[in-house]
């Protein structure tokens, strides 16, 4: 076996477990905390909620609300002036991936300088990285967890992958609580992003044994609980997905991820739209292109999701992904890129696929996808 590394944060799981933001923070030697988050979470109450268990806590707070949906590297830099200004010391995030991207990049320029897509791909931040506490408000992104921290450039319109062990946060606090405010929607996405999360970390040419039983005990909860976390919203079952979400994290931080998510993110940089919708609509295509690239790991992961095993290791394989596209099939979202894209802007896919190329995520795919080949993946989920 290669030499492997696993880097992880100090995870805080549990019902309740964001009362400890503040003695956490303490714990990292915080005097003024830079707080991190976005209209959603304000108006569900969660900030409000964690600006008092600060100030219980005695410590004070500048709040940095600069967030949007795919953060914008002007947001970040603007983020990093503020974090400066005030003379924070330490950044909480709470919210989804955008919130916790933004409070990574904001963290890099603030310590590293210069402007964000200076340090676009893999391991070009050079000094480290002031104290971050981030709590998540989705079982998906796993921002709170991974090495990633995705912000779009503006000018090129494309969502740029950051990747470097310096950005694994100090704390992860995850509390499933939380998802209790979620709208379904929200929970499928999140959901659908964790179990991409799993199945292109397990298939990674970087994988390794620490990362492969995080991918198929996340792809097992998942397929396991979604149904009944939406239908019933009980704490047992969106805990369930929140463990399940938490353990992709681990996996897609330490294996990275694939084709998928390098298209993903280039579509998503385009179009500007919500990174969840994307995945029922691409993640069995992708899988079908990378199947005869690795048949074994598919069908473990087709195993996995039936429960079973069907005739040869290939047989195997289909069968799961057969099954994905009807588990996906039962819930109500998008299944072709016709029903996110309009006609009219087909035209831009083949630009957009060229871009996909050259998104980190591609490199770790069982063979990199070439821009014909991405686009051959667009057409067939048109
Ligand atoms: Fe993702």
């Amino acid at each position: 076996m290669d030499v492997t590394k696993f880097a992880i944060p100090e995870i805080i799981f549990g019902r309740g477990s964001l009362n400890y933001a503040g003695q956490c923070a303490l714990r990292l030697g915080a005097r003024k905390v830079l707080l991190v988050s976005d209209s959603g979470i304000e108006e569900a109450g969660w900030v409000q909620r964690l600006m008092d268990i600060l100030r219980k806590d005695g410590i004070d707070w500048v709040y940095y609300p600069g967030v949007s949906s795919n953060p914008r590297d002007f947001q970040v830099e603007q983020g990093a002036e503020f974090y400066r200004e005030h003379g924070a010391d330490v950044i909480i995030a709470i919210g989804g991936g955008s919130s916790m991207d933004t409070a990574k990049g904001v963290a890099i320029i603030a310590s590293n300088g210069g402007r964000i897509r200076d340090y676009e791909g893999a391991n070009r931040v050079n000094r480290p990285l002031p104290p971050m506490v981030l709590i998540t408000t989705t079982a998906g992104s796993g921002s709170d967890i991974s090495q990633f921290c995705i912000i779009t450039d503006v000018e090129r319109a494309v969502k740029m992958s950051i990747i470097t062990r310096t950005l694994v946060p100090n704390i992860s606090i995850v509390d499933p609580l939380i998802l209790q405010t979620k709208s379904e929607t929200l929970i499928i996405q999140s959901a659908v992003d964790a179990l991409a999360h799993a199945i292109e970390a397990y298939i990674s040419t970087i994988a390794s044994p620490f990362t492969a039983m995080q991918s198929l005990k996340a792809i097992d909860l998942i397929l396991r609980y979604l149904p009944q976390a939406v239908a019933t919203r009980s704490m047992d079952f969106l805990e369930q997905l929140s463990i399940a979400s938490t353990a992709a994290s681990m996996a897609f931080s330490n294996a990275s991820l694939g084709a998928e998510h390098a298209l993903a993110h280039s579509l998503g940089g385009h179009f500007d739209m919500r990174h969840g919708v994307i995945h029922p609509i691409l993640l069995t295509a992708v899988m079908r292109f990378n199947l005869y690239h690795a048949e074994a790991r598919m069908a473990e992961i087709g195993r996995v999701v039936l429960d079973r095993t069907v005739g040869t290791p290939r047989e195997t394989a289909l069968a799961g992904i057969d099954r994905l596209e009807s588990f996906f099939a039962s819930f109500d979202v998008p299944l072709r890129l016709r029903q996110v894209i309009a006609e009219a802007d087909r035209r831009y896919l083949e630009p957009i696929c060229r871009m996909a190329v050259n998104d980190a995520c591609n490199l770790t795919n069982p063979r990199p996808a070439s821009w014909q080949e991405f686009l051959q993946i667009c057409e067939e989920v048109w």
